[in-house]
């Protein structure tokens, strides 16, 4: 164990020299809202969910190194009113119908908006029209959900090793694609098991055939908000 520590919050967590904040806490066991970020994944830093305050000045806790001594704050009530609006953001730009969706009550992106308390998605919806994508015989991709954190994209290509997704565009035009000439999922290489489809933290990426399978009251946030199931270390999304 590291003799290093910082103060997340007032307690003190250990870490060694060039983990991140994030890893560093959530191997400690203490959760930061996050949504593009997976221990063992390179930082993205894009969804800006874990933005805290460090020693005075904001920064991503995904992909700031720890520094010993350091006070980094998390849990304030500035940086969960900007969160909240950063989610509200994310709702509106997508279609996020829960109530109809396989994932609700497994999906981390509703999860940390029950856990910071955003109610209401404040901003006029966009209702986009992406493609939806059914081709493959054991995957549904709906691009209406995605919010392009790029897990799937890494897990794809540096765990599987199939380099199945992309992101094409840039600003309102981005948007997931899948590398195959036809553009379409069944002509990819992709398969049910790969670790790709363990990392959605919506419902834009789903296997078939699963959806609704588990009780209402027995889904993965159900009973405890996301970040204080046991144990308490967000090892993947779903
Ligand atoms: S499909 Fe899911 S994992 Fe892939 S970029 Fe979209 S939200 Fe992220
Ligand atoms: S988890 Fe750090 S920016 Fe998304």
């Amino acid at each position: 164990m590291s003799a290093k520590t910082f103060l997340l919050d007032g307690q003190p967590v250990s870490f060694v020299d060039g983990q991140t904040i994030m890893d560093a806490a959530l191997a400690a066991g203490v959760y930061i809202p996050h949504l593009c970020h997976l221990p063992g994944y390179r930082p993205q830093g894009s969804c800006k969910l874990c933005t805290v305050d460090i020693g005075g000045r904001r920064g991503a806790a995904c992909t700031n190194a720890a520094v010993e001594n350091v006070d980094v704050k998390c849990e304030t009530q500035e940086l969960n009113a900007d969160r909240r609006s950063l989610l509200q953001m994310l709702f509106v730009e997508g279609n996020h119908f829960c109530p109809s969706c396989e994932k609700s009550g497994n999906c981390a992106l509703q999860a940390v908006a029950y856990r910071v308390g955003m109610r209401d998605p404040h901003f006029p919806h966009f209702y986009p029209a992406h493609d939806m994508d059914a081709s493959h015989p054991e995957v549904l991709l709906d691009r209406n959900r995605c919010i392009l954190c790029e897990l799937c994209v890494r897990a794809s290509r540096d765990v599987d090793g199939k380099n199945v997704f992309a992101i094409s565009g840039r600003g309102m035009r981005a948007r997931l694609i899948v590398n195959a000439s036809s553009g379409r999922l069944a002509d990819t290489p992709l398969a049910a098991g790969d670790r790709a489809m363990t990392v959605c933290p919506t419902g834009a990426l789903l296997t078939k055939r699963q959806g609704f399978s588990v009780p209402i009251g027995r889904r993965t946030y159900d009973l405890k908000p996301i970040g204080t199931t046991a144990p308490a270390r967000e090892t993947q999304h779903g």
